[in-house]
């Protein structure tokens, strides 16, 4: 029915949750669900979680995000990162079921005067220096907070510049400055730890666990692979990618494969076409520099990556028919290509890879 679509494996699904339980037995574990959960699919990945008794709650960027998945939970929804003040139309959409994040103390009193109940997130730069509060600020907006009639405190939260990182020590002084603030407010939840920082730096659990990357069983580091396999912690990806064969050419050698003319054949050959290009998420930097999985053997991709089409190389001998099942990532018979072997091949980072599938393409939890 789908040319391309995305499986996610939900046995794995549940086998990261256990294991982030076991990591982290005193905290909850928040599913951080922003971009599209990493590619993985917003919805898709709630509506499966909804009412899992391990999962306390879901992260968001902002406020479209936790507006888009209201209605699919009845957990609660922690916005991490930002929302319009001049959006009236969502922030009435707003009840406790959504926690909003301030970082300043304007938006605190234009909340204020809005004359509605909201539940708040407090955030506190300790060194990453994007959002949140000074630390000389902060006790000031607290105390901002807790005048209002409206506004309630839900948490203090901070975020780690390198917690993936082989060395600890800025991500130990970010803790213990959080702790210095967070001490004398014991009534609020108090969170900081991402994967990394759940796995690097146990005494940053508390809490919540904000479940990012490691939830969709992927690493921030080799560092911080490392450390959970110390730890008997292992984490499954969920996602695998797939296309279907819409074409097969044959070439001779010396012909000359896609736009500007990257490739020449060195040989007689097939090609294999592929409904997906840059536009799907496979980045054109992979152009002449990856590989794809059909029938459990690696083929390499040849010529520029189009914006809806990829070409890669078969032998003369392979019988392959248009409908072919692709592997672009996962698994097939004893092949696998991971997401951080396309990182590689792009220079990025896994984050990425996954967050930049198109979010139009279909999800499948199966
Ligand atoms: C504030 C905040 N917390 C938690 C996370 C999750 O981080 P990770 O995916 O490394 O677990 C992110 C991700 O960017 C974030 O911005």
């Amino acid at each position: 029915m789908f040319l391309t679509w995305l499986e996610i494996n939900k046995t794995n699904i549940l086998h990261n949750i256990g294991q982030f339980k076991k990591l982290a037995p005193h905290s909850q574990i928040w599913p951080v669900v922003k971009s599209n959960a990493y590619g993985h699919g917003l919805k898709e990945i709630v509506a499966y979680l909804s009412d899992h008794d391990d999962v306390g709650g879901f992260m968001v960027a902002n406020l479209e995000e936790a507006l888009t998945i209201k209605n699919l939970t009845k957990k609660p929804i922690m916005v991490l990162s930002y929302f319009d003040l001049s959006d009236h139309f969502s922030l009435e959409k707003v009840d406790s079921q959504i926690s909003l994040p301030v970082y300043d103390i304007d938006t605190i009193n234009q909340l204020a005067s809005l004359n509605r109940d909201f539940l708040l997130n407090v955030k506190i730069d300790t060194g990453t220096a994007r959002l949140g509060f000074s630390q000389d600020q902060v006790r000031s907006a607290i105390d901002q907070v807790e005048k209002s009639k409206h506004l309630k405190i839900f948490s203090l939260f901070t975020h780690y510049a390198e917690s993936e990182a082989e060395d600890q020590t800025f991500s130990k002084k970010q803790l213990a400055d959080f702790q210095k603030i967070t001490k004398n407010y014991k009534k609020y939840k108090i969170h900081s730890a991402c994967t990394a920082a759940s796995i690097s730096l146990p005494l940053a659990q508390s809490n919540i666990i904000r479940a990012g990357l490691g939830f969709y069983g992927l690493w921030p580091s080799q560092v911080t692979k490392k450390r959970a396999d110390q730890l008997a912690i292992d984490l499954r990806p969920l996602l695998s990618w797939k296309t279907k064969i819409v074409h097969i050419k044959q070439l001779k050698k010396g012909d000359s494969i896609g736009y500007n003319r990257t490739y020449r054949c060195k040989d007689d050959c097939q090609l294999a076409v592929l409904p997906i290009g840059y536009n799907e998420g496979y980045d054109r930097s992979l152009s002449n520099n990856s590989a794809v999985l059909i029938s459990g053997q690696r083929y390499p991709v040849r010529g520029n990556i189009c914006m809806n089409l990829t070409m890669v190389e078969i032998p003369k001998s392979l019988e392959v028919k248009v409908g072919e099942v692709v592997t672009l990532i996962g698994q097939d018979g004893g092949e696998k290509i991971t997401v951080e072997e396309l990182a590689d091949y792009c220079q990025t980072i896994n984050y990425e890879i996954v967050t930049r599938i198109n979010p139009n393409l279909k999800r499948a939890i199966i």
